[in-house]
């Protein structure tokens, strides 16, 4: 047996035993990016060196890092009571938390359901949608409809609507029974368009021609992001979402907004969904929700999707499913805190404040090395390259390496570069970030 390894003194085993999520883990390894500290805008590493966070953490501390309410909210909890069960039992903070969000959100959406990430929210989405139906006695509306490139999580369902390559081709058959209407992105048309592009709306029609396929009698939902951000920041063209909406009432489809990146201010209003002017029937959060402090998901049902649940005898579950960790109590203390932190300082709104600036910005990149297009809305940025012929997605890594080492974190997928950074950010903090990404567009040619 071969003796147990002193992880304190062997780094380099140390760093072996973690298999790290979405990451090059070998090239990883070689040269960590470690981060010890937070505070604010900013991340310190182990060294001490400073980093500007141009990602909110990962879309989602948009508050700022270590906010006091927040940090207090959970200390506190993890001494008062650490954990409650959430089958037919329930603790204060959870339903007040719902009261909560429910003032916040859309019009109409008047029930939250708890998960613990965003991945779990979509499942829970994708299940209520095709349970609301055969409650209401229509069980041949199973079949749900995603959109190319769109992200949705990690587990069976999430990669089923989604419409990444990589997130799917790896796994099997998935789920059946699933169809994808075709996304937005139109560079020939639509480059450099500052906030949502002209030109696109009719792309919404191609729902028409899945009902047409299937007939809409076979169709639950439909699951979009408002805002598509993991696959590099597409922007919905100008009427494309009203368009889905009204294709959606016209055939009795459900309509999912997939709001785990887009809500709590990213957009400059608390949801997307408001800022757009359109209402689903369904909504998925996750990240701002606790400001990245504890892992912490929801769904958000409309009024008339729980009532279709609520019959038979009252002893009975309604909707089987839920979570061991739904509604814990150290994120539902955190989600209040965080909550407090946005309403004291007006975060929900300050991405529409500080979004021309962003934008100018983000448009001065146009003309840099190999940048092909800038997207923008709210608080979020895009900044798309050419790929290295050969070398897809080589070209941002190699900026994003350059920005970590020039004291900057920013998020590449594929070719894009992907900005969010937390809705606290100031204007000096954008001229740096900005900054630092032009050094390295120039710098890794
Ligand atoms: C739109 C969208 N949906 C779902 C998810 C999955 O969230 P999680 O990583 O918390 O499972 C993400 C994560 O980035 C997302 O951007």
């Amino acid at each position: 047996m071969t003796k147990n390894p002193d992880l304190r003194t062997n780094a380099a085993l140390s760093l072996d035993a973690y298999w790290m999520p979405f990451t090059a883990n070998r090239q990883f390894k070689q040269a960590p990016r470690m981060l010890a500290r937070a505070e604010g805008m900013h991340y310190w590493t182990p060294e001490g060196r400073k980093i500007l966070d141009g990602i909110a953490g990962l879309w989602c501390v948009n508050a700022g890092h270590a906010r006091p309410r927040i940090v207090q909210a959970i200390q506190q909890q993890a001494a008062e009571m650490d954990f409650a069960p959430p089958f037919n039992m329930g603790h204060p903070k959870a339903f007040e938390l719902a009261r909560r969000l429910i003032e916040i959100a859309p019009a109409g959406m008047s029930k939250v359901f708890y998960t613990n990430s965003g991945s779990e929210s979509v499942e829970t989405a994708l299940k209520m949608a095709i349970a609301y139906h055969r409650a209401r006695g229509d069980g041949s509306r199973t079949r749900l409809i995603g959109r190319e490139r769109g992200y949705h999580g990690v587990n069976f369902g999430g990669i089923s609507v989604g419409g990444i390559v990589a997130n799917r081709k790896m796994f099997g058959t998935l789920l059946a029974g699933v169809d994808h209407i075709r996304h937005t992105h139109d560079l020939a048309r639509n480059a450099f368009s500052r906030g949502v592009p002209e030109y696109g709306a009719e792309l919404a029609d191609d729902l028409e021609r899945l009902v047409a396929l299937h007939d809409a009698s076979t169709i639950a939902a439909v699951i979009v992001e408002p805002v598509a951000g993991s696959t590099g920041v597409l922007l919905p063209p100008k009427g494309y979402l009203q368009r889905l909406r009204d294709i959606c009432d016209r055939h009795g489809i459900l309509l999912i907004f997939d709001e785990v990146i887009t809500g709590f201010g990213r957009l400059g209003s608390p949801f997307a969904g408001q800022h757009f002017g359109v209402t689903p029937d369904l909504m998925v959060v996750a990240k701002g929700l606790t400001n990245g402090s504890v892992p912490m998901g929801a769904v958000f049902a409309n009024q008339h999707i729980h009532d279709a649940f609520m019959s038979g005898p009252e002893h009975l579950i309604e909707f089987f499913h839920g979570y061991t960790y739904s509604a814990h109590p150290l994120a539902c203390a955190a989600a209040l805190g965080t909550l407090d932190t946005y309403a004291e300082e007006g975060l929900l709104t300050r991405g529409a404040t500080m979004a021309p600036y962003f934008e100018d910005a983000l448009h001065s990149l146009k003309g840099a090395p190999n940048v092909i297009d800038v997207r923008n809305i709210g608080l979020v940025g895009g900044i798309e390259l050419d790929p290295i012929p050969g070398q897809p997605g080589k070209r941002a890594f190699d900026a994003f390496l350059h920005c970590w080492e020039r004291g900057a974190l920013i998020r590449t997928t594929g070719d894009t570069i992907a900005l969010s950074p937390p809705l606290i950010i100031e204007k000096e903090h954008i001229d740096e970030l900005v900054g630092i990404v032009a050094g390295a567009l120039k710098a890794t040619p």
